[in-house]
């Protein structure tokens, strides 16, 4: 018998998770979405569109209303077999303040535990930057492993730290896992990380192969007045000023706003008119025309079907909204091979 499991779908963002899970195909089990929660209204806008859930499933705006030990006058879950979440990363993230858990929104963290403790899931899978591994030299991560394993009925817990690039997407992406199975479950403490992909053969091998050929919106273009800022190599900055990279830089929510190009993703003209994506041309960095890369690409660049780009365009959602959507998400090809791999580990 083909064992059907609920998915409930937290910090949902545009649903990098619930998309990689319905993606999951296997013999011995089956994944239903049954709600998620996600507090900005834009993205349960996009939510609803794409994965067609208004009405439909439970949606709870803020995890801090959910009905907990804590919180008992909360809004109780309808029941569910796995728990999903990439809870926000801003505390830990290596651009912002690394606060850590003192961080307003690092004890979201907490949230996500009381939550499990309430509703025991049989599974969950959680993500974030690989960066708070570092956070007091490793030792928050041990406490967050540690409280999840505890938590509740108990967990077996695996963390996997990952790069998308090894995925099967064209992008420099480390991002950790975090996967527990309850401890009455099953006794198998120790799986591997999912197997590597080569990139070669995946939809996009490279940032190339996604980008588009023709002409883009010219607000896409690095504006005149920008393009110093931008472009230039200042000996004061740290890092490298390349453009036209076959791998992408890891997508950030705040893509809209020029960055120097040691951070975020350019592309010239002649790249991409190019045939040769492992080439990077010479380009003259004064008068070419050189472009961020657009909301469409974005969304190929982190897995998700161009769909996506015709519901936010219908939404009349801004550039600015779109790539923050963008770049909070969760790899979806990522997401995708870490559901299948931990799952399939527990149904052999
Ligand atoms: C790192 S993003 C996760 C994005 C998601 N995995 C995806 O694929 O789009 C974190 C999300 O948590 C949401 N969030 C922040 N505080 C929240 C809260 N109190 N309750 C529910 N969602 C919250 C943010 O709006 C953001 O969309």
């Amino acid at each position: 018998m083909k064992k059907k499991y609920l998915f409930y779908d937290f910090f949902a963002g545009i649903g990098g998770f619930k998309l990689a899970a319905d993606q999951v195909k296997s013999k011995q089990f089956s994944l239903k979405h049954i709600g998620y929660c996600e507090i900005d209204p834009v993205a349960r806008q996009v939510y609803d569109k794409a994965h067609n859930t208004a009405n439909k499933v439970q949606c709870i705006d803020d995890i801090t209303k959910v009905k907990t030990l804590k919180n008992p006058s909360g809004t109780e879950l309808v029941p569910f077999d796995i728990l999903f979440g990439g809870f926000p990363c801003q505390s830990f993230s290596n651009i912002g303040y690394r606060k850590g858990m003192n961080d307003e929104r690092g004890q979201l963290f907490y949230n996500i535990l009381d939550v499990i403790e309430m509703y025991s899931p049989k599974f969950f899978v959680l993500e974030n930057v690989q960066k708070l591994s570092t956070i007091k030299k490793g030792d928050l991560l041990s406490e967050m492993s540690l409280a999840l394993e505890e938590r509740g009925k108990g967990y077996h817990l695996h963390v996997w730290d990952l790069n998308a690039s090894d995925y099967g997407l064209p992008q420099k992406r480390k991002r950790l896992f975090f996967c527990g199975v309850r401890k009455d479950i099953s006794d198998k403490k120790i799986i591997d990380e999912p197997v590597k992909i080569d990139l070669n053969s995946a939809e996009y091998p490279t940032t190339w192969h996604l980008l588009e050929k023709g002409n883009v919106d010219e607000r896409h273009l690095i504006p005149t007045k920008t393009r110093e800022t931008v472009l230039y190599k200042n000996p004061k900055w740290q890092g490298n000023v390349t453009i036209d990279n076959e791998l992408a830089r890891p997508l950030t929510a705040s893509m809209s706003k020029w960055h120097r190009a040691n951070q975020d993703n350019y592309f010239s003209l002649s790249y991409i008119k190019s045939n040769n994506p492992k080439i990077r041309p010479v380009v003259d960095l004064k008068t070419e025309p050189i472009r961020r890369i657009t909301p469409l690409e974005g969304f190929r660049i982190q897995g998700f079907p161009d769909s996506l780009a015709e519901i936010t365009n219908a939404l009349n959602i801004s550039f600015s909204s779109q790539y923050r959507l963008i770049g909070n998400a969760v790899p979806v090809t990522l997401a995708n091979k870490v559901i299948k791999h931990f799952l399939d580990s527990y149904h052999e």
